[in-house]
Formats: structure tokens, sequence, C-alpha cells
């Protein structure tokens, strides 16, 4: 696109049918990604989205968060703190199981990662059901955080996750 046209961060989200399973329309970020310009506006945006918001750490959700969250973290001059997978972090932790559409899911963050009171942005690529959101935030809140917001890349509103998170001020740079 030329320089003069503002970017359009839909325009490098790709459609994927029936992935990771019949019925289901995959939502596919890696074109965005694979583009300088728009990754950097992405990670811009949400950064203007909470200039000023007075954001002290930035959490992100493995793996997809990671992506979005360490950028912003750098933008927003503030700490940031992986929330993992069970099992890769090496010190002291505390742990949730969460609901996947099938099984669940455990995520775990150390203990010494959150301060009390502490203002946290909790980001992730994606709102779906909210199950993975809603896990990250009782973690922070375990310890004692303030979540002073909650952002994603995509929102998929039919999903209805944002009805799991009322309590919070939630943010998405694209909605479906
Ligand atoms: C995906 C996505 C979000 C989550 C959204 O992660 O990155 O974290 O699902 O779904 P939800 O709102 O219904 O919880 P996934 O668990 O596939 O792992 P990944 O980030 O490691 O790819
Ligand atoms: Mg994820």
């Amino acid at each position: 696109s030329s320089t003069s046209e503002p970017i359009r961060l839909e325009d490098r989200i790709r459609d994927i049918q029936d992935f990771p399973q019949k019925g289901v329309l995959f939502k596919d970020i890696t074109p965005m990604l694979q583009d300088g310009p728009y990754f950097r506006a992405a990670i811009e945006r949400l950064a203007a989205h909470y200039a000023g918001a007075d954001i002290q750490a930035v959490v992100g959700v493995e793996s997809r968060g990671f992506i979005f969250g360490a950028p912003l973290a750098y933008l927003l001059n503030c700490g940031f703190v992986p929330v993992r997978k069970f099992g890769k972090l090496p010190a002291e932790t505390i742990n949730i199981e969460y609901a996947l559409e099938y099984g669940t899911n455990i995520v775990e963050v150390h203990k010494d990662a959150i301060k009390p009171g502490q203002r946290v942005l909790i980001v992730d690529d994606l709102l779906a059901t909210g199950g993975t959101v809603e896990a990250a935030i009782e973690l922070v809140e375990k310890l004692g955080g303030h979540i002073a917001g909650v952002a994603f890349l995509v929102e998929l509103s039919f999903l209805k996750g944002r009805e799991h998170l009322k309590d919070h001020d939630v943010f998405a740079l694209i909605k479906y």
C-alpha cells in the first residue's frame, strides 16, 4: 500500500478453514507478523491505547501472548512477566488449571513476578472463549496485582469471551 494509506491490520489476517479441526475458521495472524510495518503498527496502536495508564508490568500468555507482550512492555517502559505452560518456570510458582474446548491446560507464573498493588496489563493475541486470559487474571490477582487492562490483537466477539471479563477493561484492535 502507498504511504498515504493507513494500515488496515485486517488485511494481514487470513482465514484458514477447518483448523485445528473441521468446522473451525482459524484467524491466522502470521501474515501480519511477517510484515514489518503491520506488526509495528499493531504494537504501536496497543501502546498508544495504554499511554498514560501507568502500566507497571505486562503479562503475556505463552505462546502467542509473548509475541505481543514483550514489544508492548518495551514500548511502555515496564517489565514483562511470562505466564507459562506447566513445568517451564524454574523458581517457585503458582498455577491454575483451565478448560479448553477439549480437556484442560495448566498455566503458571513465578510467585515473585508481581508485587501487591502493581498495575498489570494482560496481553494475548486472541480472545476466543476467554478461558486462557481468565486463568492469567486469576494468577495475577492471587499475587495481589491489580488488572489495569486486558488487551488483544483480535477478539472473536461471537464467542462472547468478553462476558467472562466483565469486571475488567477489555480492549481489542480487531473484532470479528
Ligand atoms: C490460543 C490463543 C489464546 C487462546 C484463546 O492459544 O493464543 O491464548 O487460544 O482462546 P480462549 O479465549 O478460548 O482461551 P493456544 O492455547 O492455542 O496456545 P498458543 O498461544 O501456544 O498457540
Ligand atoms: Mg495462546
